[in-house]
């Protein structure tokens, strides 16, 4: 495509004069890295028009190609379902739906197992567990796999264990960069765990490095949290390109278990993008989308499920009807 080129100069300002060839080789470094520099500012490529605004659909930012879900990988018996939760994007309710979502399983009488993969450890803090208490944490499971029994917790929630992420996260995929099957630590520290759980819910940071892949490499399917909100499709599609490499590269079991619509108010811009996602993702939406309610940010701040702290508030309400449509996905409920 040509991308057409223009001087960006601001007018007025002079050129500087351009060195004749033979110059070149009687510069020193620094006249070379300004001349060069020059070229650079002169050569600005006009960026491609998108689609976004202007084309007739206000705030609805489509994805430039069409998005393709794979398939989800069939259920094991006797060997935890393995799901990461997953958007490179911050605050988009990762951490809450992990927790809601296998406490809610949990007290349904599945076995559940959460791994923080975030140095942030908030599922720690929304689960009431003390970071500072605790000995082993979710860095020494991806560094001493044969140690992973003793690296999960009880929480208050019967059936429900939590492997803690914390600070000792920070600077990980730095150690893990040099270590051998790098991208596969996470998948071989929970290998000896899986046949003690239904579920393992595995919480992941704002980005799309070395431990969320390691996340997808461990993972049957991912569970993606996104806003209803501008440049929701777009991240998706972001995501979806990542989920396919590791398919096809590293773990060919890797599938999509659903799209929940987080943080949804009853705006036209909300309902707009909620009915863009459906049109676009079918029925890996995962209904109803989760209302925005201040409710559910008390009940991490007060170190509990919504279950547990509102269960009749509208925020309760959604996140168990989210846990029963998921559970029956994954064949741990009939309800
Ligand atoms: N439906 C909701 N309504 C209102 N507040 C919500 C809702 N879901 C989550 N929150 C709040 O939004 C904030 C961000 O949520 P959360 O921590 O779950 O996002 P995250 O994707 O895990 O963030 P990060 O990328 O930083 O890990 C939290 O304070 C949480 O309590
Ligand atoms: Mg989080």
């Amino acid at each position: 495509m040509d991308l057409g080129r223009r001087a960006v100069r601001p007018p007025g300002l002079p050129s500087p004069p351009k060195p004749p060839e033979d110059a070149w080789v009687l510069m020193g470094e620094r006249e070379r890295s300004l001349a060069v520099a020059e070229a650079e500012f002169e050569e600005v490529p006009i960026a491609p028009r998108g689609v976004g605004r202007n084309d007739g659909q206000p705030g609805a930012a489509k994805p430039r190609e069409p998005l393709t879900l794979p398939p989800m990988a069939p259920l094991t018996l006797g060997r935890a379902r393995v799901v990461a939760v997953m958007n490179q994007k911050g605050g988009v309710g990762k951490t809450t739906t992990v927790i809601n979502l296998a406490a809610a399983l949990a007290q349904a009488g599945s076995r559940v197992l959460i791994v923080d993969l975030d140095a942030q450890g908030n599922c720690a803090t929304g689960l009431g567990i003390r970071k500072a208490d605790v000995e082993r944490s979710t860095r020494d499971l991806l560094l001493q796999p044969e140690v992973a029994g003793a690296c999960r917790y009880a929480t208050s929630i019967e059936n429900l264990h939590l492997v803690v992420g914390d600070r000792r996260l920070v600077g990980i995929e730095d150690v893990l960069v040099s270590e051998l099957g790098r991208e596969s630590r996470l998948a071989e520290g929970l290998e000896p765990l899986l046949p003690h759980y239904d579920l393992v819910l595995i919480d992941t940071p704002p980005n799309l490095g070395l431990l969320a892949v390691n996340a997808m490499c461990a993972a049957d399917g991912v569970v993606i949290p996104v806003q209803t909100e501008y440049f929701a499709l777009e991240g998706i599609a972001m995501l979806l390109r990542t989920v396919e490499q590791v398919r096809l590269r590293l773990n060919p079991r890797l599938g999509v278990d659903g799209v929940l619509m987080t943080m949804h108010a009853p705006t036209l811009l909300n309902n707009q993008i909620a009915g863009q996602l459906r049109e676009h993702l079918g029925n890996a939406v995962v209904e109803p989308p989760i209302r925005r309610n201040i409710r559910l940010a008390e009940a991490t701040s007060e170190g509990e499920p919504i279950h547990v702290h509102a269960p009749r508030s509208n925020g309760g309400q959604d996140h168990l009807r989210i846990a029963q449509a998921l559970g029956r996905r994954w064949g741990l409920s009939k309800g």
